[in-house]
């Protein structure tokens, strides 16, 4: 038998070990050898009950996302996963699963059709599918509603988040909690429940509920899952699944959920889903630096201005243990910049995030400084003063006098060049970009900046700190505006454009939103600052080619004051609650300058705006990829979703553009090129992948085997 599932006894118990690590998934061999052993252990007159439990450090992470792939190809027919459960389920003696780490999806099934189940107080138990944009697919949304109940069930299934022990044991997921050795415990339960019936969860029905007690549960649900998971189909798939639990019997209702998965497992949305789940694993491995290269120690940190940004990454960090300096110019600066830390942690205190107490301790690890006092026993210095680069060489050439020899040197700039920045210093390796998102305590994305002497343990120590502090670091490369804000600007110069072409400003943003997008690209504009655009154009100006064409209304409405949500007025007006409507001056503004400046009118169809500003981000995309600032198609997807409200369920533009199809997304370039001109030059690996017929995904294969 299979070294997968390990047979042996504990005198009258057996013990069946399941050991596919590193998470013990269900993959081949696993139900297999597993429905082998429940066989074994049926005839065996010796055994009176069995354990059932994960090897290493956790019970079952589910099935094995891997496979998936290769049942919507045909390459291979999905395992009959529900025989299995059905074999344990109707096992005579008492099967009790013995959960440590996490029992996830199939893993949770696994263990539902056990006749009990016992676990660690610190394990998790979970039905994360919605998550790959599937739902449970061995009997989760059948059997998980008899034992926890269809709210509960409804919860589990559709939110995917895990919930931890102590709360599976009040909802009826677990019979015990075991302190101290689990395996002990386990078989010293099983042993107490030996002697009596083996419950069969498929048989419960007294938490299924009645129909007029679950309707109003199940609209609700609804309705909050279209809101919260807007354009996604599994949440709703999976309430279908939950309600055909409480409608059928329990094999008619296994057949609704098969028929659910598989529309959902074969969707776009799986697929997309998928590639992210991967892929934000994938993005921590950068190919020159290995995984064992040495970290440098990371215990006190300093930051430096607290101002939009200083601020939240001092949060970031004191919410996650490590005490920081803060440093600011002036006293009134120092307690704006705490005024500002304090009022948002007390917003998180009446939301229920964060209990005062924990906000008092966080407080504390805080130290707010107006020199640099302490700096030297700095491990790691964050600089998120102005962007301004003459103000950012002199903090550097400071901070190289100062700080300790090995102390990471890492600037927040979102768009200034790294080496010029390390050139102030006598140490360019210990100077890195650590590009965090606005606001820096609720966004998830770093982008860790590279610069050409930034060293590998500098790179491999930021990039595991993101991971410590809950965010997701993709590595870029040092150009302008670096991966996103480079792609971003593509994108929102194109929103700009229809504008002044005739698509009404809401019709523009509406279009997005549809795609999927969070926000709107102007009502993200207004909500950012209108102004911070029209200072970098200005800046910028020598940089732009002469002839090729520049968003306009936007730098007239600057020029009337109009800088958006902070002024009450931008592309769209505001009330007192920052409530946007569309706003009729605007409309007839835009359509006078345009006129002025002889842009022809004409309606613009809701599909034309989505291609004009996702086409531009994956044009955009294909450009930085060949010139090697992302090391991948799918890191510039994984900083699209983490940092500017990209569909998970779309994979990000690249993952968007390979199931569109290059070659359509490449001949509409070509158009929009005859049409706009320069700015629509197709990127050269896009046509090159167009016309070979291949996609980003093959082209990420290919140079991960160059
Ligand atoms: N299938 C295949 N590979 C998996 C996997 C799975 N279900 N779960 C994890 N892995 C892989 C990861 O890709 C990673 O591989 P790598 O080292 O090559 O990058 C490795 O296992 C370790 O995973 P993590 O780095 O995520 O380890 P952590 O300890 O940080 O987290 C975990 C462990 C919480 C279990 C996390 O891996 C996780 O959430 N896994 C997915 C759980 C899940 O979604 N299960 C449902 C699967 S679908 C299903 O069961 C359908 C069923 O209803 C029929
Ligand atoms: P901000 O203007 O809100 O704050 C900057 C702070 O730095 C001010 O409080 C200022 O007093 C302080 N400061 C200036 N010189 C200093 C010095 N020598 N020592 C200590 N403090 C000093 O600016 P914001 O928005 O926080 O931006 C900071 C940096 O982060 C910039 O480089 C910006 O480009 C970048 N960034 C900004 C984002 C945003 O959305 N605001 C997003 C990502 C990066």
């Amino acid at each position: 038998m299979s070294e997968l599932v390990r047979f042996s006894k504990e005198n009258d118990v057996a013990v069946i070990t399941i050991d596919n690590p590193p998470v013990n998934v269900l993959g081949p061999g696993v139900p297999e050898a597993l429905a082998g052993f429940i066989e074994k252990l049926e005839n065996d007159a010796s055994i009176r009950a069995a354990v059932v439990i994960g090897a290493g450090r956790t019970f079952v992470a589910g099935a094995d996302i891997r496979e998936f792939a290769k049942y919507r190809s045909g390459e291979k027919k999905r395992p009959g996963t529900l025989p299995l459960l059905l074999k344990i389920e109707n096992c005579r003696k008492p099967v009790v699963m013995a959960i440590h780490g996490n029992a996830l999806g199939g893993g949770l099934e696994l263990a539902m059709s056990g006749h009990y189940r016992v676990a660690v107080p610190g394990a998790k138990v979970g039905q994360p599918e919605v998550k790959l944009g599937i739902i449970p697919g061995a009997a989760g949304t059948q059997r998980l509603p008899r034992l926890a109940g269809v709210a509960k069930a409804i919860q589990m299934c559709v939110e995917g988040a895990p919930i931890p022990a102590q709360e599976a044991l009040e909802c009826g997921i677990l019979d015990r909690l075991i302190e101290g050795d689990l395996l002990a415990g386990a078989v010293a339960f099983a042993r107490e429940v030996a002697a009596k019936p083996a419950p069969k969860t498929r048989e419960r029905i007294e938490k299924l509920g009645t129909a007029e007690s679950n309707a109003p549960l199940f609209a609700s649900a609804r309705e909050s899952a279209r809101k919260k998971f807007r354009g996604m189909m599994a949440p709703l798939a999976a309430i279908d699944s939950i309600e055909a639990a409480t409608r059928l019997p329990f094999e008619e209702g296994c057949q609704a959920e098969q028929k659910l998965f598989n529309e959902c497992l074969f969707s776009d949305q799986s697929k997309a889903l998928i590639h992210v789940f991967f892929g934000e694993r994938e993005v921590a491995k950068i190919p020159d630096v290995p995984a064992d290269t040495p970290l440098l120690p990371v215990n006190r940190v300093a930051v430096i201005g607290a101002g939009t940004m200083g601020g939240g990454i001092a949060m970031v960090f004191a919410n996650a243990g490590f005490s920081v300096l803060l440093k600011e110019t002036d006293q009134a600066a120092l307690d704006r910049g705490l005024a500002a830390i304090r009022k948002n942690y007390a917003g998180s205190v009446q939301r229920g995030r964060f209990t005062q107490q924990f906000v008092d301790e966080r407080l504390q690890l805080i130290q707010p400084v107006l020199s640099y006092d302490g700096f030297a026993a700095a491990d790691l210095i964050i600089e998120a003063a102005f962007e301004s680069m003459d103000l950012k060489k002199q903090i550097f050439g400071d901070l190289d006098k100062i700080c300790k020899p090995g102390a990471i040197l890492a600037s927040n700039t979102s768009s200034l060049n790294i080496d010029e920045i390390a050139s102030a210093t006598s140490r360019p390796q210990s100077v890195i970009g650590t590009h965090f998102f606005s606001p820096a305590n609720v966004m998830r994305l770093i982008e860790i900046v590279r610069g050409k002497a930034t060293g590998k343990d500098v790179i491999a120590t930021c990039m595991q700190l993101a991971n410590k502090i809950g965010k997701i670091a993709v590595l870029v490369g040092n150009c302008r505006g670096f991966v996103g804000n480079r792609m971003y600007h593509a994108y929102n110069r194109q929103a700009m454009f229809l504008v002044e072409e005739g698509a009404a400003v809401e019709a523009v943003d509406n279009a997005i939103t549809a795609f999927g997008m969070a926000m709107g690209p102007l009502a993200v504009g207004d909500l950012a600052g209108l102004d911070v655009g029209w200072r970098i154009r200005k800046e910028s100006r020598h940089l732009e080619k002469p002839g090729v064409r520049q968003p306009l209304a936007a730098d007239r409405l600057c020029e009337l004051g109009r800088f958006g949500q902070k002024t009450g007025a931008g592309w769209y007006k505001y009330d007192e609650n920052r409530r946007a409507t569309p706003d009729p001056e605007v409309a007839r503004l835009i359509r006078e300058w345009s006129a002025a400046a002889n842009i022809p009118q004409r309606s613009v169809a809701p599909e034309e705006i989505v291609e004009r500003c996702i086409y531009a981000l994956i044009n955009e995309g294909a450009r930085i990829l060949e010139e090697g600032f992302a090391l991948r198609p799918v890191d510039i997807d994984i900083i699209f979703l983490n940092g500017y409200g990209f569909p998970a369920w779309r994979g990000g533009p690249m993952f968007h553009a390979d199931l569109a199809g290059l070659k359509k997304v490449y001949e509409r370039i070509c158009e929009f090129h005859r049409l706009h001109g320069e700015l629509w030059e197709p990127a050269p690996l896009l046509r090159r992948l167009a016309e070979q017929g291949k996609t980003f995904a093959d082209y990420q294969a290919l140079s991960a085997s160059a």
